[in-house]
């Protein structure tokens, strides 16, 4: 092990159990021990958000958790530190639990000796190590997708919400929802969110991230969805850093499906900058007004431009029924020269009611035709068929199929 002390937090209501568990740790010879301890579970819990530890020993029973139940939450806030679970003479049944429920190993009080203590330790390390190294083999990295568009109000953060909250919730996938669209804060007003930690927060870290931190950073909705909130006060400002924000991606890459990027209006910006070019996907979205239409064509050709490959960029109509501009689909798809990848259609009454409330367009109103339009687009964007939220406007494949040549742009 690199480095020279390996930081263990010891979850013990007892005295004497505690003391006895850090006397064996001071004393090894082998390894250097440094010692923390926790005498309840909210306690581990503050611990483990403000400092790093390489393992726990967790007594389960403690003044405000029991059993079972508490690996299971201590394992909630944190997922990445091998757990080593300590029980009493008569509960053998109780460790074997424990491992199933993501323990290490389990140590019965009483019976254990120094050198099994930290053999336990060591071998518990190196396994939450090859756990991690495996995961990130076996599990693809995500895809990462900005949305962005020439000036605001287009419905940028709008769709990064909803296109977010639908991947999780319908598509089941692991998503990371990340504001940086500097102090407008939206993505946590549009769900209702108090966040504990924001995007500056995190590149206050610097460069080499913890994991730990992460697992307490992030706000969280449902099962499937983290969310990094965006800036909240004029110093968060000072502390963003591009080069910092890439390694975040990087540490993570492999824990999500998708990392959806919501972004400031226009290109000038280091940040905006960035999450452009880390992109998969880029999705450029524009209304339908005629001087929207212009913008997003030059935009377009601007990213171009500046190196962001024709087939990363793709094209997404928001309130393609508003009663202005371009009605056509398919002539907004011919001003702008490069296909729809998405449309959603306008619904004031709708988006109004859902950032009232705080909520997801499909918390909201499911069966609407926002909704069911966001299900479709979450479908394209993970490439899953889910036949069954055809909007009833939509044309069988075969027609759409046949209808392609008749027209250049179609
Ligand atoms: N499909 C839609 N139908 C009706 N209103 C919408 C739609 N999408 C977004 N809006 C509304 O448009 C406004 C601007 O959206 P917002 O997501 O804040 O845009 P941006 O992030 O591009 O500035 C908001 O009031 C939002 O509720
Ligand atoms: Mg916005």
């Amino acid at each position: 092990m690199s480095n020279p002390f390996t930081k263990v937090l010891i979850v013990e209501d007892n005295d004497g159990d505690a003391m006895l568990i850090r006397k064996m740790l001071e004393g090894a010879e082998a390894q250097h021990f440094e010692v923390t301890r926790a005498e309840s579970l909210s306690e581990a819990t503050k611990l483990i958000g403000v400092k790093t530890f390489d393992a726990i020993l967790l007594d389960l029973s403690l003044p405000d958790s029991h059993g079972i139940q508490t690996i299971e939450s201590l394992r909630a806030v944190a997922a990445s530190i091998p757990v080593i679970v300590m029980t009493g003479l008569s509960d053998e049944t109780v460790g074997l639990n424990a491992v199933q429920k993501g323990a290490q190993d389990y140590l019965v009080k009483g019976k254990v000796d120094a050198f099994r203590l930290v053999s336990s330790i060591r071998f518990s390390i190196e396994r939450q190590r090859t756990i991690i190294e495996k995961d990130k083999v076996e599990r693809p990295k995500a895809q990462i997708i900005t949305l962005t568009s020439y000036k605001g109000g287009t419905g940028v953060s709008s769709i990064a919400v909803n296109l977010a909250y639908t991947l999780a919730t319908t598509v089941k996938k692991k998503v990371l929802l990340i504001d940086a669209a500097g102090f407008a804060n939206h993505i946590s007003i549009l769900l209702n969110l108090r966040p504990k930690c924001n995007l500056a927060d995190i590149c206050k870290q610097g460069k080499e991230l913890d994991k730990q931190f992460l697992d307490t950073a992030f706000s969280t909705l449902g099962d499937n969805l983290s969310i990094i909130c965006g800036l909240l006060k004029t110093s968060d400002f000072y502390d963003i850093n591009p080069s910092f924000i890439k390694s975040l991606l990087e540490t993570v890459s492999y824990d999500f499906d998708f990392i959806i990027i919501d972004t400031k209006a226009g290109l000038l910006d280091e940040l905006n900058m960035l999450a452009i070019q880390q992109a998969d996907m880029l999705f450029v979205i524009s209304t339908t007004e005629l001087l929207a239409m212009r913008d997003t064509k030059f935009y377009i050709s601007a990213l171009q431009e500046f190196g962001i490959p024709e087939e990363k960029i793709k094209f997404i109509l928001n309130r393609d029924d508003l009663d202005v501009g371009i009605l056509d689909k398919k002539l907004a798809q011919k001003k702008i020269d490069i296909p729809i990848y998405s449309s959603l259609p306008n619904d004031w009454q709708l988006s109004v009611k859902a950032s009232n409330y705080g909520k997801p367009i499909l918390d909201v109103d499911p069966k609407s035709k926002l909704g069911l339009a966001y299900k479709n687009f979450a479908a394209k964007v993970a490439n899953v068929n889910l036949v069954s939220f055809k909007q009833d406007s939509s044309k069988p494949e075969e027609e759409k199929e046949k209808k392609k040549g008749m027209f250049p742009w179609g």
